[in-house]
């Protein structure tokens, strides 16, 4: 059986690092509030010339690199972003350009802080199916430019950034290698505890991001334990067995609170949020790139990622690396 396999990550940051003193000295907040709520101490935001299609493509060079491979290898872009660089083309389409890269497909999907893994998952699924072998998976954000900074509920949580994956056909021989279940779910039911308030067909603006935090954060625990369950029950493997979580970044209770309820110590959960804030789907692969490369993330491990986002919108994955 064909199966995907991980052959290498990357992320970038931007240049302007935000600590919670400076957002303090324009926003009605501070540095002990932020940290006690949800443990971010700073954050990244895109300056003059940085936007999610340049972040994402110092992302994807980097893993490219890391995989020992160049663009002539990849036959597949799948981007998850929420703030492309335009309303079109994909910004997908841009990053195969900055490469050098034409031809294959290369296309975004919209899952906000889910999409990376609705982008992994997409991905395995056509690795899988033989409509390609070897694809770029990338989450990359620009949250800054859809933030209210009169709001200071939401402003103080989000930072921008990118991570790549790059992953690759197996060759059949080892079943217990690569993506070996991914879970994705979606309910439109609560669409007005987060979202944007523009888009093209409705208001002809970009808009805002809006949040209702206390029960985004309820639906996000019971979600995340749900799902975490689920996807270690469809590969058979047990909770104890996973060596780390690495959990989309949203807030340090949250982390902590789905740890918990699946019985896992903190000490096998990647933590960034503290350093890059909620990222959105960027969070994932920038959490796991940053736990590869310090060399806590090894190769045979089993590694969980998991996110919950705007839709609502969550789901995991489970991957031997
Ligand atoms: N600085 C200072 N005070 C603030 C700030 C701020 N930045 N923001 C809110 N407050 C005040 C409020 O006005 C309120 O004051 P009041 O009691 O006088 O009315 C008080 O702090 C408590 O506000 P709550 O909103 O109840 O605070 P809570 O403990 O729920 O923490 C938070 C808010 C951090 C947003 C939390 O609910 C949370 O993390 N929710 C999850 C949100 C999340 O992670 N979303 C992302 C998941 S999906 C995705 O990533 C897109």
């Amino acid at each position: 059986m064909i199966r995907s396999i991980f052959l290498g990550s990357g992320s970038a940051l931007p240049a302007r690092l935000v600590s919670n003193a400076e957002l303090a000295n324009t926003v009605d907040t501070s540095d002990d509030w932020i940290r006690e709520r949800t443990g971010i101490t700073q954050r990244y935001f895109a300056g003059e010339g940085e936007t999610t299609a340049t972040l994402a493509t110092a992302a994807a060079a980097r893993a490219l690199d890391n995989a020992g491979l160049t663009i002539a290898d990849i036959d597949l872009i799948v981007l998850a972003t929420a703030t492309p660089d335009l309303t079109f083309p994909a910004t997908a389409t841009m990053v195969q350009k900055a490469l050098g890269g034409a031809g294959f497909p290369a296309f975004d999907v919209a899952a906000v802080c889910s999409g990376f893994l609705y982008a992994l998952g997409t991905s395995d699924a056509m690795i899988r199916s033989g409509m390609a072998t070897k694809a770029l998976v990338i989450g990359a954000e620009t949250f800054s430019r859809l933030l209210d900074w009169e709001d200071r509920t939401t402003c103080v949580l989000f930072g921008d950034g990118a991570g790549a994956f790059v992953i690759g056909a197996s060759d059949g021989s080892d079943n217990d290698q690569g993506i070996l279940a991914t879970q994705l779910h979606a309910d439109g039911a609560h669409c007005e505890l987060l979202y944007v308030d523009g888009g093209p067909s409705t208001t002809g603006t970009v808009g805002h991001l809006r949040m209702k935090g206390r029960e985004v954060f309820r639906h996000a625990v019971t979600n995340l334990a749900q799902v975490l369950g689920d996807v270690l029950a469809k590969a058979g493997h047990t909770a104890g067995e996973v060596d780390w979580v690495v959990p989309h970044q949203a807030n340090l209770r949250i982390l902590d609170a789905t740890a918990r309820k699946l019985g896992l110590p903190m000490d096998k959960v990647v933590v960034t949020v503290d350093r890059h804030a909620n990222t959105s789907a960027a969070s994932v692969p920038l959490a796991f790139d940053t736990a590869w490369r310090d060399g806590r993330i090894k190769r045979g491990q089993l590694v969980i990622l998991e996110a919950m986002g705007g839709g609502f919108t969550w789901g995991a994955s489970l991957l031997r690396v």
